[in-house]
């Protein structure tokens, strides 16, 4: 008998339930003898031994399904080696319930937070494989995360919603998109939205250049504005303090979100009239794209083949359209950023749009 351990842990993402169904499909495409031990709500599931023993039929019909079968929870690893409250050890127990289980492996899906614990189970002895789930993106080790695509979409379409109010209102929109530390999908649904400036955590604006990009809009005849903005977008004087300095600031300034703070800043700025606008969790829910099924089939396909070979400790990742397997000691603790200075920038740039430098 294979047994195989499942859960999906972190914030969720669409194409999730479509990852779970290709490893399983994998699996019983070559095998009969499976038993899948979905655990319940993350590595919740596996510290505290909440699981459902599954099967093929559990993973039937929800390819085109958002949120995730197993449910998730978010377990910080910076407190994996603190006791919980009943003084349980965390990393113990859940090395406990894979034993008394008798796994072969566990399959964990998520992004950067839970590659780390991964990581560290990996460490401890235990054969894992993962999939890269995250609307962020920022995933190192592979160019595509499952989730991206779907929330581009979303916000997409919301800015484009968010356009025609605003052109007949004659009014300067800012569109707040998720990524606290990294702008993948503001960029993306930035540029797709047509939107006019885009301000990323990893390119500190200028808010004088925001004014000014403004005015020459307003100049050249255009009576509306889009800004899409990430959560995690910053100032340039903001980036320059330390994060003592910066909490300190933003306690004082009472900001709620980076939006809240540019509209505020902007006003002092500028005659226009402003709005704000927050999809939120709108992007991460929903069904997935057709991209993103597809993505998420062929890595959870590719992990049911590293499963069969025993190929563990790694993640199946995508590079140049083709899978890729990655060390979980490569993944693990690094942040895939957008970088200024890529082609993609360049091109936005030459096509109008402003970064706020
Ligand atoms: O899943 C990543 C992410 O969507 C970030 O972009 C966002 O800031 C964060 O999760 C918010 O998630 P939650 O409300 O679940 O903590």
């Amino acid at each position: 008998m294979l047994r195989v351990g499942m859960l999906t842990s972190g914030g969720d993402c669409q194409a999730l339930n479509a990852a779970m169904r290709g490893v399983v499909k994998g699996l019983y495409a070559k095998r009969k003898d499976v038993e899948i031990y979905g655990f319940l709500d993350g590595y919740k599931g596996l510290m505290y031994s909440n699981f459902n023993v599954m099967g093929a039929k559990d993973f039937s019909g929800i390819l085109n399904k958002g949120g995730t079968i197993l449910g998730t929870s978010r377990q910080p690893f910076k407190l994996m080696r603190v006791p919980d409250e009943n003084g349980l050890d965390k990393v113990e127990a859940m090395k406990h319930t894979y034993h008394k289980l008798n796994l072969d492996c566990l399959v964990v899906l998520g992004g950067n937070g839970t590659h780390k614990t991964a990581n560290l189970l990996r460490e401890e002895g235990l054969n894992v494989v993962t999939l890269p789930k995250t609307i962020d993106n920022d995933l190192w080790g592979t160019e595509m995360t499952f989730g991206f695509q779907s929330a581009v979409d979303v916000a997409t379409e919301t800015i484009d919603r968010i356009h025609t109010t605003a052109s007949s209102h004659s009014r300067v929109f800012i569109v707040e998109v998720m990524g606290h530390k990294v702008g993948w999908v503001t960029l993306y649904a930035g540029i797709a939205s047509g939107s006019d400036i885009i301000l990323l955590p990893e390119i500190p604006y200028d808010i004088d250049a925001v004014a000014k990009a403004l005015k020459q809009r307003k100049k050249s005849g255009h009576k509306f504005s889009i800004i899409a903005i990430a959560e995690g977008a910053i100032s340039k004087e903001d980036a320059k303090l330390s994060k003592k300095e910066l909490k300190a600031k933003r306690a004082k300034e009472k900001y709620t979100c980076a939006s809240d703070e540019l509209a505020s800043r902007l006003a002092e700025k500028t005659d226009a009239e402003i709005r704000v606008a927050n999809p939120g969790h709108t992007q991460r829910g929903g069904n997935p794209c057709a991209y993103d099924r597809v993505l998420a089939t062929r890595l959870g396909a590719t992990a049911s083949e590293m499963i069969l070979e025993g190929d563990y400790g790694k993640m199946a990742g995508i590079k140049n359209n083709v899978i890729i397997r990655v060390p979980l000691e490569e993944v693990a603790g690094k942040l895939k950023y957008v970088d200024p200075e890529s082609d993609v920038i360049t091109e936005a740039k030459l096509a109008g749009i402003s970064f706020g430098e």
